[in-house]
Formats: C-alpha cells, sequence, structure tokens
C-alpha cells in the first residue's frame, strides 16, 4: 500500500484518504481519469495524457483548469514520497460534491485525486510476456472517447476473462472489433498493421498514439480502419497497447493459437521500439 495520496491540495495518508458520499463521482460516475505509467521514474507520454484529459473534461464540460508544471511537481512529489519509481500514477477528477440530483449545478467545486501504485512492467527482454484473451460482446455506451469512470461494462468483460484464465476482453459491436476492456487492439496480417480509427467508438489510447509516431519513422504500412472478428482470430499477429501494459502480444484468442502461440517478429520489433523512445527521454 502506497503511504500517500494527493486529495485536492494536499497530501494525505493514504489509509485517510477519503471523498464525501455525495461526491458525482461516487454516485453517478461523474468522473474523468488517467493512468501514467512511470519507468525509472520517467513519466511516459505524459504530454499526451494530459491532453486527453483536457479534452475529457471539456467533453464533459467539468470546470478544472491545470497547470502542467504543477501537476508534474506533484506528480514527482508523491513518488518521491511513496518511494515509487516504476508503477503508475492514477489520477481523477470528479465533477464536485453536490446534493444528490442528475442534473448538476454550474459552480461545482471538482475533487481531484491522485495515488501511485508500484508495477513490474512487461517489456522486452528475457520474460517478455505474451497473454491469452477471450472476446465479449461490447456493452458500452457511445462516448468511449471520453476517459471516463463509467467503467461498469468493462469490468463485466474483464471479469469474465479472468474467469477464463485470460488476461484482456477484446470487445466485439456487430463483429467488429472495437478495442481491449483497458487496451487497444492491433492486428498484423501481411506485413499491414491495422488497428481502429480513432472515433468515438474507441478511447483513443496515449500508447496508442506514441506507437503510430515510431511507426511512421519505419517501412511498415498502418491502417486505421475497423476489422471482424474473423480478421482478428486469422491475423499473422495480434497485439495489445495501454499504459499500464505498454505493447504486449496476444498468443491466443478463445484458445486459438495466434502465431503457433508464439511472439510474432514485428510485435517485438515494434516493442523493442517503443521501449527505447522513452529510456532514451
Ligand atoms: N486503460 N481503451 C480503454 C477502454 C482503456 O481503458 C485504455 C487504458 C486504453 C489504452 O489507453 P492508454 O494507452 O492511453 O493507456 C484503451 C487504463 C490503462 C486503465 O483503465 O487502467
Amino acid at each position: 500500500m502506497p503511504n500517500f495520496a494527493y486529495i485536492n491540495n494536499k497530501f494525505v495518508n493514504f489509509k485517510n484518504a477519503k471523498i464525501h458520499i455525495e461526491d458525482r463521482g461516487f454516485q453517478f460516475a461523474d468522473s474523468v481519469y488517467e493512468v501514467i505509467a512511470v519507468l525509472e521514474n520517467n513519466l511516459i507520454d505524459l504530454d499526451f495524457h494530459l491532453k486527453r484529459l483536457s479534452y475529457s473534461l471539456s467533453e464533459l464540460q467539468i470546470k478544472f483548469n491545470f497547470n502542467k508544471k504543477n501537476l508534474k511537481k506533484i506528480f514527482l512529489d508523491l513518488l518521491k514520497k511513496n518511494k515509487t519509481s516504476n508503477g503508475i500514477i492514477y489520477l481523477q477528477i470528479t465533477r464536485g460534491i453536490q446534493y444528490r440530483d442528475h442534473k448538476y449545478e454550474k459552480n461545482l467545486v471538482p475533487s481531484l485525486i491522485i495515488y501511485t501504485r508500484k508495477k513490474i512492467f512487461n517489456l522486452p527482454g528475457k520474460k517478455f510476456k505474451g497473454v491469452n484473451t477471450i472476446t465479449h460482446e461490447d456493452l458500452r455506451w457511445k462516448r468511449r472517447d471520453i476517459k471516463t469512470v463509467n467503467l461498469l461494462p468493462n469490468i463485466i468483460a474483464a471479469n469474465k476473462a479472468k474467469k477464463m484464465k485470460a488476461y484482456e476482453a477484446i470487445l466485439l459491436h456487430n463483429g467488429k472489433v472495437t478495442e481491449g476492456t483497458s487496451s487497444n487492439i492491433w492486428i498484423i496480417k501481411k506485413n499491414i498493421l491495422i488497428t481502429h480509427p480513432a472515433n468515438s467508438d474507441i478511447l483513443k489510447g496515449v500508447t496508442r498514439t506514441s506507437l503510430m509516431k515510431i511507426i511512421k519513422k519505419t517501412s511498415l504500412k498502418l491502417i486505421e480502419k475497423r476489422f471482424s472478428v474473423e480478421q482478428l482470430l486469422n491475423a499473422d499477429e495480434v497485439f495489445l497497447t495501454s499504459s499500464g501494459s505498454f505493447i504486449t502480444p496476444i498468443l491466443k484468442i478463445n484458445k486459438k493459437k495466434i502465431n503457433n502461440g508464439k511472439i510474432g517478429n514485428i510485435t517485438l520489433k515494434l516493442a523493442v521500439m517503443y521501449s527505447k523512445s522513452f529510456m532514451n527521454g
């Protein structure tokens, strides 16, 4: 358990960190969040995370102005206090506290919650792992581009995966792959990478954005288009991306092996390039 959290304007003992029972984040999931990876004290893709945070806040009209420099200082201080140099920063902003009413008042004061967790990441090297997955119906709302804590459909699918001893559930809408419960999904067929376009059907992952920048520097071709469950199952390689899992190879889907159950060459190459990109600054 970490020692400290940051709530509103102060560092507090993690055990005593509390929010109000009428906080709209608690009652209505009226709240946005970010999960930022920290590797050897580097805040990975921080700018992309803060840009998406601003987008989520503005789409929900939660009025919370933040200063990047101040926020970064809070992150670094908290990591230091919690003696964490590898892990994640969890940040959540709720619309604030109000007498329970679906309709919100204009001038609420948003609640800010930040804490850290230690984590060992799956990075290319001797212990680089691929994972099993299942497919599951995508039960979510139509604004998946906003990173809200409205995650019950993701939780249902993720726990179905857990029950099946799988790492992630790949979500399907009308036979097409949207994304994972907490990741974006990529397939490779005949050296061409395909991932779902960044529209309101998926979360525009920060790892996804970062990887796209890397792919542009290679000779690999990337197409952003929807793909079917058949394309998924018949792909040469499949992998997922997220701030918690970086680039993680998918070796099995519903018990069907992908690439004979082995990590594919292109996936490995991209995982190496991605991890090098933040190791070098
Ligand atoms: N989830 N899609 C969904 C639905 C997600 O929840 C996430 C991240 C992603 C990948 O986004 P990014 O590369 O920015 O992490 C895609 C975080 C890690 C979580 O909920 O823990």
